[in-house]
């Protein structure tokens, strides 16, 4: 995100909101991820999620591990976790259903070994089912309406290979109240959920430096046995 000021950064969010909600009610809900990579036109200042760094919880979870293997990014925005994966020494694959962002990705980074690909995580490729030793999903599920989140979301697991890893990061709702997203705060109820069949090695909800007060957050992380 750029250093827009807070009327700025409202307006955006009308934006956002405002497209989701066309895109929804068009039957079309995932549409608007297209529109707003579109729209910003190479300015990542206009994308939210965006702040050219990967995310802070990745960068605990992951430094300092063994890095050997191969590694899928899903939904992976402007690619900022997919480098750093790569960086640490995984065999990335990113994607996203947005074909600007994947172009823009490649573009920025063009560097990086990573391979980028345009896929739609509610229909995979028949071969990537059991190929993964790493699976990474950062603020995809709580970004989808709840129908289509509990249809993408039993996909995550199947991609695992014997002994892969899955690590989901998010934001996390204790309270229960109705949200106007996207996004939607996940509970504890749905994150378990996403691993079923794999074994949870560990769920803990943490807040960013720099997070609202009432924002809390969550990292999940299985393996599948
Ligand atoms: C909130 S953004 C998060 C991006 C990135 N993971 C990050 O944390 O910066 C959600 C991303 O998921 C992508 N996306 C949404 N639905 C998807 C789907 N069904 N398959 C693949 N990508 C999807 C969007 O295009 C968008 O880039």
């Amino acid at each position: 995100m750029s250093d827009w000021g807070k009327e700025e950064l409202e307006l955006l969010r009308n934006k956002i909101l405002g497209m989701a909600r066309d895109a929804e009610l068009d039957d079309d809900p995932l549409r608007w991820f297209e529109e707003l990579y579109d729209f910003s036109d190479g300015d990542s200042s206009f994308i939210p999620w965006s702040d050219g760094k990967p995310h802070e919880f990745l960068i605990d979870w992951a430094s300092n591990k063994p890095s050997n293997g191969r590694a899928l990014v899903v939904g992976s925005g402007l690619g900022e976790d997919a480098v750093f994966l790569s960086d640490l020494g995984w065999d990335v694959t990113a994607f996203d259903i947005s074909e600007t962002a994947i172009k823009w990705s490649s573009k920025i980074h063009q560097k990086s070994d990573v391979q980028w690909r345009v896929e739609n995580l509610l229909n995979l490729p028949e071969e990537w089912e059991g190929y993964w030793d790493l699976v990474v999903e950062i603020h995809i599920l709580q970004a989808l309406p709840e129908g289509i989140r509990e249809s993408a979301a039993p996909n995550l697991a199947t991609l695992l290979s014997k002994g892969g890893r899955l690590v989901c990061i998010g934001r996390f709702d204790r309270s229960g109240k109705e949200i106007e997203g996207p996004p939607w705060p996940l509970n504890r109820q749905f994150i378990d959920s996403i691993g079923r069949g794999l074994k949870q090695i560990s769920f803990e909800v943490k807040r960013r430096a720099l997070d609202e007060v009432d924002v809390q957050r969550y990292i999940s992380v299985w393996e599948k046995k």
